[in-house]
């Protein structure tokens, strides 16, 4: 096993709608359907389709839900082990999508913020055989600080801030080798971390330097910020840990037709920790290339963890 998810699993029921309703407004959908997300399932499946053997982490209640979640993670080929929660109900995440593939996502954590740091603690065999930890925030924080803190030595410890928890600080972000924020989570962090005020919308239209030197005030020895359809930017303290020459540098996003952004984020962290994991003398900068690609063609397809795109997949399509 070489990557290792701690992380939620939700059941995603999800409507297509062709705008989203106001306040008081009820609107037709254009049509339901019902899957498997959560962003640290969708961001093990993900890794587990770039064929890094995978493992996964996460709490379940005692419903039906959680049988069809147990049969899921066999079916990708996971190693998970689930925390079961008999008080409360497994994850669960109503999602709108609109005619130009955006969401509005409303989310009962349930089962995923009861677990615990001493169950993520006990499944130490598990990290002393991951190269990469990937981690989100849909979990309580003590068992996020518990699986960075169970990462072996020589582990990548990667932390995908989503959605910023409302405890997450300062200490929290510098323990992570490699941090994945988008512009909302960047913005978020730069806040709460080093008082820094700086709108989201803003991000992708800093120069370089200037958004190198935002990255450098949160603690994280390399920072990802992911900008959507604008690609992502890197910032490293130390490039040569990763292979890269460049201190700092961005990367464009792949032209697709997007038709269901959720999960996109998800897509790439997955497929960003297996490329780390599979190749660990690559570049970061391959690994970032694959994992846009994953990211790009997951959002052709409905759903969160059953868009993630196989290896296979992604090579017929770019290459
Ligand atoms: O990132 C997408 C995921 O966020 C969905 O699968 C949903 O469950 C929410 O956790």
């Amino acid at each position: 096993m070489t990557v290792l998810v701690v992380g939620s699993y939700n059941q995603d029921h999800v409507w297509r709608i062709d705008r989203f309703p106001q306040p008081g407004e009820t609107r037709r959908g254009l049509g339901f359907s019902t899957g498997p997300g959560g962003k640290g399932f969708n961001q093990a499946v993900a890794s587990a389709r770039q064929q890094a053997p995978t493992a996964f982490i996460g709490a379940l209640g005692e419903d039906a839900l959680a049988r069809i979640a147990r049969e899921l993670a066999a079916a990708e080929g996971l190693d998970a082990r689930w925390q079961v929660c008999t008080d409360t109900s497994t994850g669960s995440c109503g999602i709108v999508v609109d005619a130009q593939g955006q969401n509005q996502i409303v989310l009962d954590l349930a089962a995923n913020e009861r677990l615990s740091p001493e169950f993520v603690a006990a499944q130490q065999d598990l990290f002393d055989k991951a190269r990469v930890v990937l981690v989100q925030m849909e979990t309580g924080l003590a068992a996020v600080r518990a699986a960075l803190a169970a990462a072996p030595a020589g582990c990548v410890r990667m932390l995908n801030p989503a959605p910023v928890h409302a405890d997450a600080d300062a200490a929290l972000i510098a323990v992570a080798d490699l941090a994945t924020p988008n512009e909302t989570e960047f913005a978020d962090l730069l806040a709460r971390c080093a008082g820094v005020t700086i709108t989201a919308e803003t991000i992708a239209a800093i120069g370089n330097a200037e958004l190198h030197a935002l990255c450098r005030r949160l603690g994280a020895a390399s920072i990802v910020v992911t900008l959507g359809s604008r690609g992502c930017f890197v910032s490293h303290a130390d490039p040569t840990r990763w292979h890269d020459t460049e201190t700092h540098y961005r990367l464009p996003a792949e032209n697709v037709q997007v038709r269901d952004t959720t999960g996109a984020g998800d897509a790439f962290n997955g497929a960003l920790a297996a490329q780390l994991a599979r190749f660990p003398a690559q570049p970061l900068r391959d690994g970032l290339i694959q994992a846009g690609r994953a990211a790009a063609l997951s959002t052709e397809r409905a759903g969160a963890a059953v868009a993630m795109p196989t290896l296979a997949e992604v090579r017929a399509r770019f290459g």
